[in-house]
């Protein structure tokens, strides 16, 4: 079964074919980095207007690289949401008309259960159940995963989810849009003890995140000692990236391994943007070993947005019956 994904909840136009929720056949992804890069984070307005300039073009190549043709296609999987409403929305009403034009059984997906599926296109796919922890831009969330369609939340953050945190210490930090990867590149050389950086927990909610107190505290850092802003300072930059990072990673790893154990369960896997990053991947590589847990991480370019997890979720629950009302909307929350 031959499933057109589509996805365009935030910065990210994307579209992609997959056979049978497991053979990429193409996987194209227009980002927008450019356009928001001078703002410090995305402008919803401009994203939706290029989502709607690249959306068309974004599906013809993704059928081009497929070497398909509408006619080709079994069914269409859209992301409902969580995101940008008015990101959503051009993704949305392209699926739609393009299942009813084609007579196409579709179904709408919840985009940070469709980063999980990212997992599913590497060589060997979890098996239920499972704990996922989804950490992206704007959430940051623990799931119990008992099969596609029963996925339980076990832990959110209360406040800024990781990638956030990121982005806004990017900011802070003035290393520009997106701030995940920037602050990755500088930590590497740093000493990630140099600063010590809260690791907020809540009492009775051991598995709630939260990562605002962490961003305040870099904020707070850096206005009282600005000369931490010097490369040749030392503590500088990188240790102060580094300690950042740690502490994100810290507060992610521990997290984790603690709704593995209340669980019972013996596997986790982790997805989403800031799950490429590669001291979360080597902690979680190492605490998993030692715990005896088996860890699935999609590679790098699977765990930032794209369709092909979305292709991938729409393929098991069109499976198991699931089809979009026609008259559905988009969710920007949930
Ligand atoms: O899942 P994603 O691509 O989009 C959303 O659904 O939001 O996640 C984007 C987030 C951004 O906050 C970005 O800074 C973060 O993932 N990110 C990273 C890295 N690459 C992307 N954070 C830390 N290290 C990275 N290498
Ligand atoms: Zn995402």
């Amino acid at each position: 079964m031959r499933v057109l994904g589509i996805e365009t909840s935030c910065d990210e136009t994307a579209a992609a074919v997959v056979a049978d929720g497991q053979v990429v056949l193409s996987d194209i992804v227009a980002t927008q980095f450019d356009l928001h890069a001078a703002y410090g984070g995305v402008v919803p307005e401009l994203a939706a207007r290029r989502h709607q300039e690249n959306i068309l073009p974004v599906i013809r190549a993704a059928l081009h690289q497929a070497g398909l043709i509408l006619d080709d296609l079994d069914a269409l999987a859209v992301t409902q949401g969580p995101g940008l409403v008015g990101a959503l929305v051009i993704g949305f009403a392209v699926a739609k008309a393009l299942a009813y034009a084609r007579n196409l059984p579709i179904v709408g997906v919840h985009h940070l259960k469709a980063h999980i599926l990212a997992a599913y296109l590497e060589a060997s796919p979890p098996v239920f159940p499972y704990v996922a922890l989804v950490v992206s831009g704007g959430h940051s969330n623990l799931y119990f995963v008992r099969s596609f369609q029963d996925m339980q939340l076990l832990g959110r953050s209360r406040d800024d989810a990781a990638g956030e945190a990121f982005d806004k210490v990017a900011k802070l930090m003035d290393l520009g849009y997106p701030g995940g990867v920037a602050i990755e590149a500088l930590a590497a050389p740093g000493d990630p003890t140099a600063f010590q950086l809260p690791r907020p927990r809540i009492e009775q909610e051991p598995l709630t995140f939260s990562f605002s107190g962490l961003k305040t505290a870099v904020a707070y850092l850096l206005k009282k000692n600005p000369e931490i802003r010097h490369p040749d300072h030392r503590p500088g930059p990188a240790d102060l990236a580094a300690s950042f990072q740690e502490a994100v990673v810290d507060s992610l790893v521990s997290r984790a391994l603690l709704a593995v154990e209340q669980t019972h369960s013996s596997r986790l896997v982790v997805a989403g943007g800031v799950a490429a990053n590669r001291r979360l991947r080597q902690e979680l590589q190492a605490q998993t070993e030692a715990a005896g847990i088996e860890l699935s991480i999609p590679s790098p370019q699977r765990c930032t947005d794209n369709a092909a997890m979305v292709a991938a979720l729409g393929y098991h629950l069109l499976q198991a019956g699931e089809r979009l009302d026609l008259s559905g909307d988009v969710f920007a929350r949930g």
